[in-house]
């Protein structure tokens, strides 16, 4: 079979099919999916099988898969996957049951619900995501995203102004504190300090420009804190504008990609109770932002 690609959305998003994630795929298939995300931002599979093993091996085709920044963030628990280079994006402890409501994994994990792109707080921040549901509810728990190179090319030509040439300070400590969650130790701060990221990047894949934004930005690299932090609140407005998003529903079986370098996503609400079970392999960006060529 060949790979086929269905926009889903009038600016984004592609639907995939005619491929099988678990095998060992040609090159030609690989640059055929890197094609369709440098398009598309956000790609979807539908019914696929996948062991972690296989979720890893599939994202190494696409760049150096990142460390799970929630082992240097949770360091004195046990963590329910065997492997460190895969996130654990579910309502499960280490033994497989529900989280409880103290659980501080389930506490961190409500910052996915604010607007953000995976992994800007590194110095090398993420590139691709790509999020497999194992189990999902059948109603809730739907991801939403974001194109941040249409929401650029929306921008008033005097806010593009405001914007280019601007460094904007990220931490995942800035995310957490947004939602009153700040119960972490110093030896998990030090492991992730504050990173500067530009604002305005180009998009590799598809040499677009694009806002470079995240709930983990505080503010702007020498401006006031309050200007910096109501201008990037203000931009994350703009983007999230009903015309800019994509909401996906989630099927067992699903696996989406998306590049974190020009989209954000979030998390909606999902019934405590019942299992959701989704897992995250990200793979690194070449260098920061900061040393890219200015957009
Ligand atoms: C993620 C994430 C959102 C969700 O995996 O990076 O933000 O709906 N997930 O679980
Ligand atoms: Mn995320």
């Amino acid at each position: 079979m060949t790979i086929a690609v269905k926009q889903l959305h009038p600016l984004f998003v592609g639907e995939i099919s005619g491929v099988d994630l678990s095998q060992p795929l040609p090159d030609a298939d690989v640059d055929a999916i890197r094609d369709a995300i440098d398009r598309h931002a956000v790609v979807v599979f539908h019914d696929q099988k996948l062991t972690d093993d296989q979720q890893i091996a599939f994202g190494a085709r696409f760049g150096p898969v990142a460390m799970s920044a929630q082992r240097a963030r949770h360091q004195k628990m046990r963590h329910r996957l065997e492997r460190d280079d895969i996130a654990d994006i579910s309502n499960l402890d280490a033994d497989n049951r529900v989280m409880s409501i103290d659980d501080r994994r389930r506490q961190d994990s409500l910052g996915n619900r604010l607007w953000h792109t995976d992994a800007s707080f590194r110095a090398i921040p993420g590139a691709l995501s790509m999020l497999y549901a194992h189990n999902v509810p059948s109603e809730g728990g739907d991801t939403e995203f974001t194109d941040l190179r249409a929401a650029w090319d929306t921008l008033p030509d005097p806010e593009k102004a405001r914007c280019e040439g601007l460094i904007a300070e990220h931490s995942i400590w800035w995310s957490r504190a947004q939602i009153g969650f700040t119960d972490y130790s110093p030896e998990e701060r030090a492991a992730l300090p504050p990173v500067p990221q530009r604002l305005v990047r180009r998009h590799p894949g598809s040499k677009r420009k694009t806002l470079y934004l995240a709930a983990h930005a505080s503010h702007v690299l020498g401006w006031p804190v309050p200007d910096g932090r109501i201008f990037l609140r203000e931009l994350i407005e703009f983007a999230t504008q009903r015309q800019f998003v994509h909401r996906h529903q989630w099927r067992n079986g699903d696996l989406v990609i998306w590049d974190n370098r020009c989209t954000m996503h979030r998390a909606t609400p999902t019934d405590p109770g019942q299992v959701r079970d989704l897992r995250r392999v990200t793979t690194r960006d070449l260098m920061s932002s900061v040393d890219e060529a200015a957009a």
